[in-house]
Parts: structure tokens; sequence; C-alpha cells
């Protein structure tokens, strides 16, 4: 039986060393923390809204307020953290002024989904960072990475740049490995994806589903939480995407940093793509904390029908 512990222990003095390995270890311990927290939320009178709204104009939950407080105090364990960014906090706050690391999350994913008890999740990723400006590095920065999602299992995934590992929490409270290495499946024929927004999609993604529903043996999934639909593609494959909307801000739903960035960074170390039109989502250079990007990834072959699409489009419109 392979333990998240015994894994991180493995990979010691590799891509891990001493500081990460507390750093992830206090990580998983939040995760059992939010799990346990959101089994008997509706008996704690945890269910509908705050009266706050975060930065981003989203009114938050009380699961997003205590998920968030368990992540930040996760952070504030970990000697070597000193900064953490969270979807929930106007900007990065400083945790220890001698630390290396920023940990960045979304800490609870998927929150329109907690009253009806559909799966939720929390995304994480680990970066080097020393100042404030070191917190907007592209995804390639990232050394970690992973989720918890919290459905009718509670799963732990994660990579530490090569290879995906996801592990179940058991009743002992141990996350144990059940699927090493996953891959995610190169072709597919489920896609997911908001159809409502159609009419603000552009002419890429609407021929890209307008094709896949005229083509025989799609499916569609859509769960309404990332993470949900991400587990679900680390299992089976398929395709997910928060397209550029012409309704929304400009460039979608989804924010760089804590969701596209640490999912995009596992699809990759999982085989699949991740890309938000012509480029892969890891090569975006931040400009803001919260910023928001078109997100497609998934299974290779299909995110590559799309990155080739859009670029055709724009040799298309380039002048002779
Ligand atoms: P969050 O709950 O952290 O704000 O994120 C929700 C995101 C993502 O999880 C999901 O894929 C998407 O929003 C759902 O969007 P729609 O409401 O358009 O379906
Ligand atoms: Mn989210
Ligand atoms: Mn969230």
């Amino acid at each position: 039986m392979t333990t998240f512990e015994t894994y991180l222990d493995s990979h010691k003095g590799g891509a891990l060393n001493d500081e990460l390995t507390v750093v992830l270890l206090n990580i998983a311990e939040a995760t059992r923390q939010i799990s346990k927290k959101l089994r008997t939320s509706s008996l704690a009178g945890l269910t509908g809204a705050t009266e706050i709204t975060n930065v981003q104009g989203e009114t938050q939950k009380p699961l997003d307020v205590l998920s968030n407080e368990i992540m930040l105090e996760a952070c504030r364990k970990s000697r070597a953290v000193a900064f953490a960014v969270s979807e929930e906090l106007d900007e990065e706050i400083q945790i220890h002024a001698d630390g290396t690391y920023a940990v960045i999350f979304d800490p609870l994913d998927g929150s329109s989904n907690l009253d009806v008890n559909v799966t939720v999740g929390t995304i994480f990723s680990v970066i080097k960072a020393q100042a404030p400006d070191d917190t907007l590095k592209n995804g390639r920065g990232q050394i970690v990475a992973g989720y918890a999602a919290y459905g009718p299992q509670t799963s732990l995934v994660l990579t530490v740049g090569r290879g995906v590992q996801i592990f179940t929490l058991d009743d002992a409270g141990d996350y144990v490995m059940t699927t090493a290495d996953a891959r995610i499946a190169p072709e597919t024929k489920e896609f997911a994806i908001n159809a409502a927004r159609r009419p603000s999609w552009d002419d890429v993604i609407t021929a890209y589903i307008d094709r896949s529903i005229d083509t025989s043996g799609y499916n569609m999934r859509w769960v309404g939480s990332m993470v949900a639909d991400a587990h679900r593609i680390f299992n089976r494959g398929g395709i997910f995407l928060y397209p550029a909307d012409r309704a929304k801000p400009a460039s979608g739903r989804l924010r760089l940093l804590y969701e596209a960035n640490p999912i995009g960074f596992l699809v990759e170390a999982a085989g699949g793509a991740a890309i938000a039109g012509k480029i892969d989502i890891l090569d975006i250079e931040p400009t803001s904390l919260h910023q928001r990007v078109p997100v497609i990834f998934g299974s290779k072959k299909e995110v590559t029908k799309i990155r080739e699409a859009y670029a055709a489009a724009e040799r298309a419109i380039e002048p002779a």
C-alpha cells in the first residue's frame, strides 16, 4: 500500500525537498479537514450564501470562507511558505518573511454545487516566490500542482512535475494511492461545455461543438465544478471547454493562476493538452492575480483540433 506520505518520501532528494514535503503534507491535511466539514455542512448550518462579495464580484458561500481559512492555516503551519494567493483574497498575503514558496489555491471550486450535494474541490499549486511579484509567473514555473475532489469519495490528485498520482481517502484518514501514473486517453468522444452560452462563443468553438454533436458517438457531460469535470477526464478521457465568452469578461470565466494553471500542469503531466486558443495555458504570462483566461483541456487529439482551428482562423484574417 502506498500512502501519500510514503509517496512523498520516495521523491525526497529528487523533485521534493523536506520543506516542500511539509507544505504538501499540510495541504493534504487541509483537504481532509475540508472534506470532513463538507460531509455535515447542512447539519452545521453551513449552507446558503454569506453577505460577502469577493474581489471578483462573486458572493461567497460560508464554505468558501471556511475552506479558505483552512488552506491559509496549512500555509501558516509551513515555514517555507512566503505567500498565499487565493481566489477568495483580494491580493497575495505574506505568510513567513523568510519563506521561499507561494501556495496558490482555489479553496473551493464549484461552490454553486455545494447546496445540491454535487462534487466540489480544492485546487492548488506551489511555485518558488520570495517577493510579491514572483507570484505572477507563467505556469511552467509550477513545482507541484494538485486538487482534492470531494464527491462520493475524496480523491487527492497530485503531480510533482512528471506523472499524475491519484490517492483515495480511507476511513482511517489516510490517502492511499489508487491510481499510479494516470494517463489521459489521447482520443475521446466526450466533451464538457456549458452549452447554454453558445451565443457568446467564437466561431472556432461553435464549429467544434456543432461538428461533435453531428458526429455519431459523441457524448456530453457538464458538472459545473471544473474539478469534477477534470477528474472524469483523468479517469476516462474527454475534453473540457470554458472558452472566451462575449458576454462574460472576454477571456471567459476561469482564473489563470488558481484554476487554469494547476489543472494545465496536471493535464500535461498526464499526457493531455491544455490551451487557451493557439497557445498552451502554461505559456501565458500573467498580468494580474485574478486574470481570467479561456480554458480548453483534455485528450490531446481533440485539443489539437481546436488549437489548429484557431491557428487557421488567424491565418485567414491576416492580410495577404
Ligand atoms: P468557483 O466555484 O471556484 O467560482 O468556480 C466555478 C467554475 C468552475 O468550477 C466551473 O467549471 C464553472 O465555474 C461553471 O460555470 P457555469 O456556471 O457557467 O456552468
Ligand atoms: Mn473555481
Ligand atoms: Mn472557488
